[in-house]
This record gives structure tokens, sequence and C-alpha cells, in this order.
């Protein structure tokens, strides 16, 4: 099922998406965490001839505009990153299209506008999640994109609304496939659930059913079992992977073995971590490459503030999480933090298939 979904003949508007990938698995924009060293670290599980979108860190179309974008670190970048669909959180024509212009310029290939962000403030100011209180504004806000000068194609994410009604989903996303997004993404939980509670994955289907631009779905993807029965169940055209990508990166390798797909690069005749105690040792060796990266692109300051943030959210899946989390809350630089991972993973480590309790 997932070899045939991967080789589907695409309709007009789902050339977009297959224009910018080959291969059926994305990393979920996250604010802290989706940011250039996560990307180049997880780049090195991704099959050799694969090619997916990346998101970057969430943006206000509000701020861009008086911002250089050199001096934005959430646009840190490196110089063979040239798949970036950033996100943009923004419900006003003239700073989207600004936005879209700079970010053209940057090197965007495409924009996501956030409709999903649930916090205080967004409610407040009528963006994120509270656009889809307003499927009409929501669906002309998707128009000051398409028909920005950028001219880049435009997806736009979002959740199940604020409760279970499909008719008022229907409405938001006809409207916004209407107004021309090239594709979607649905994160199935309510507005007020945050990452609480499970992930409607029926909701994925049933859109995916309505709609004739590509469906990207997401959430709750901890394994690679997980990752088929999404795109099985709902014949989504792409899962989009958050917290799990953060911890279990050779999910990309993983479901490049189970596509029979060139092994990666970085890895060359070996295979993917499959028991969790495989997985621990990779995670280990993940860790200070990530930790490498951190360093390479972020000042002092933020590299730490970021690394330890990224141990904050992934802890949950180690058997002994709490530990390593505890202790790194003490270290104040790159030198403790690397002492830390080798002395934590030099026990043997087990990563549990489903977290104990999610960030
Ligand atoms: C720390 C964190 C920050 C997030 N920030 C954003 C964001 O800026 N924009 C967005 O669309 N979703 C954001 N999300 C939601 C994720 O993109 C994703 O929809 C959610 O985590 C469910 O997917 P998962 O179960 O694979 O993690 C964030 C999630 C986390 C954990």
């Amino acid at each position: 099922m997932l070899k045939s979904c991967q080789t589907s003949s695409f309709a007009s508007k789902e050339a977009m998406l297959s224009e910018l990938s080959n291969f059926p698995v994305c990393l979920a924009p996250m604010v802290g965490l989706s940011h250039v060293a996560m990307r180049m670290a997880l780049r090195h599980y991704l099959p050799e001839d694969a090619k997916t979108i990346w998101p970057t860190e969430m943006l206000s179309s509000f701020k861009l505009p008086k911002q250089n974008l050199k001096s934005v670190s959430m646009l840190n970048k490196a110089e063979s990153e040239v798949d970036l669909v950033p996100q943009i959180l923004g419900n006003e024509k003239e700073p989207i299209e600004t936005s879209m212009d700079m970010l053209k310029t940057y090197g965007a290939k495409g924009i996501d506008i956030n409709m999903g962000c649930p916090v205080k403030k967004a409610l407040k100011y009528n963006y994120g999640v509270s656009l889809m209180g307003d499927p009409e504004y929501a669906a002309t806000v998707v128009s000051y994109a398409v028909n920005s000068p950028s001219k880049l194609p435009v997806s736009v994410k979002f959740r199940a609304g604020f409760q279970k009604d499909t008719s008022v989903l229907l409405d938001f996303s006809k409207g916004i496939e209407a107004s021309g997004a090239s594709w979607v993404t649905l994160h199935p939980r309510f507005s007020d659930q945050k990452r609480r509670g499970r992930a409607d994955w029926s909701q994925i289907a049933f859109l995916k059913s309505k709609l004739s631009i590509p469906v990207v779905g997401n959430g709750d993807i901890e394994t690679l079992d997980d990752l088929i029965n999404m795109k099985e169940e709902t014949g989504c055209d792409m899962v989009m992977i958050g917290r799990a990508l953060t911890l279990r990166p050779w999910l990309f390798w993983q479901l490049g073995e189970h596509l029979s797909l060139k092994d990666p690069e970085f890895f060359k005749g070996k295979e993917s971590p499959k028991t969790s105690l495989e997985e621990g040792e990779e995670l280990g060796r993940h860790m200070l490459r990530l930790l490498d990266y951190h360093y390479q692109y972020f000042d002092e300051t933020e590299a730490l503030k970021k690394f330890l943030f990224y141990i904050k959210v992934m802890h949950s899946w180690l058997m002994f999480g709490h530990d390593l989390y505890r202790r790194s809350t003490m270290c104040k630089d790159k030198k403790n933090l690397e002492l830390l991972i080798k002395d934590f993973f030099s026990r043997p480590q087990a990563v549990m298939k489903k977290s104990k309790s999610r960030y």
C-alpha cells in the first residue's frame, strides 16, 4: 500500500507536493525544535534518493517584514538546504505578501500557514486556530498568500476545529482548497486538547475522501508500524511526524527499508536499529551529532537552551529518561552536555515503543 501511494499518479495541484517530495514522510513544524540543527541531524537518516519537505520554526508574518532575516536565528540554515517550506502565522494581506517575498529570497520552496496554533494570543488576535472559527476569512487569508507576487506554493496546517463537527471541518477545508492551497495538513485534535488525548485519524481519512488536493496526516506516530497504519487507514498522501522524529530519526531509514529504497548515504550497508537497545545505542550517537549541530548553527546561549528543550521533549521515551533530563538541567555548556550523553549511554539504554508521558 505504502509503495503504491508513493508512485500513485498525481492530479494537477498535487504536482506541487510531488515536485517537492518523493518520500511520504516529513518533519512537523515545532517551535524550539524544527530548526537547522535538528534538520541537519535528521537528514543523515533519509534514504539516499529520498527527498522531502522540511519546516522551519514558526515565524510571525507581523514581525518578519521589520526584521533582517540574517538576524532571525529561527531561519538559520545550511547552504545545502534547498527544500525548506517555512511556516508563518498571520491574517493580513500586506504582512503575508511581504513575508513571502522575503522568504522566497531566503530560498523557501513553499509556505505553510499555521491555522492550528491554539495558544491564547492566537485566539485573541484571530490567527492560528481561531481562523478555523471563520472559514470565509481563513479562505481569504489563503488567497492573500496564493495570489502574492512570490507565487510560492501554499499549504495550510490545521486542527480538527473546536468540536467534533465534520461539516465545519469540511466547510473550512473546502474553502482553503478553493482558494488555491496546494496541500493541507491535518492534526486531528480539537483546539482545547492542545496535545492531550489521542489524534483521531478517522478525520484524516474523512478529509482525504473529500478533498482533491493532497492531505498530509499528522498526530501520534511513534513507530514504523504507526506510520504504515496511518498511511493505510487514512489514505493520506504524506505522514508528518513531530515529537517521535526528534527521538527516533531512524523512522526515515526504517521506512526506506520497508520501501526497498537505497540506504541512507551516511549508514551505507548497515541495518536500521530494531530492538529497543539497538535504538538506545543509535540514539546516543544521534544526540552527540545533534549537539554538534546545535553549537555549529547557534550561539552558545541559544544552543544550550535549544538542546535542553530537546531533552525535555524526548526524555519520556527512554526507560531512564528522567535521570537524563534531571542531570541535563544542571549542564551549563557543550562540554557538560557531551560528558552527560557519553556517560548516560555508556550503559545500555532502552528506547520504549511508546512514550510514558507526552510532552
Ligand atoms: C514543542 C512543540 C512545538 C510545536 N510547535 C508547533 C508550531 O509552531 N506549529 C505547528 O503547526 N505545530 C506545532 N506543534 C504541533 C506539531 O507540529 C504536531 O502537530 C503535533 O506535535 C502532533 O504531532 P506528533 O504527535 O507527531 O508530535 C508543536 C508541537 C510541539 C511538541
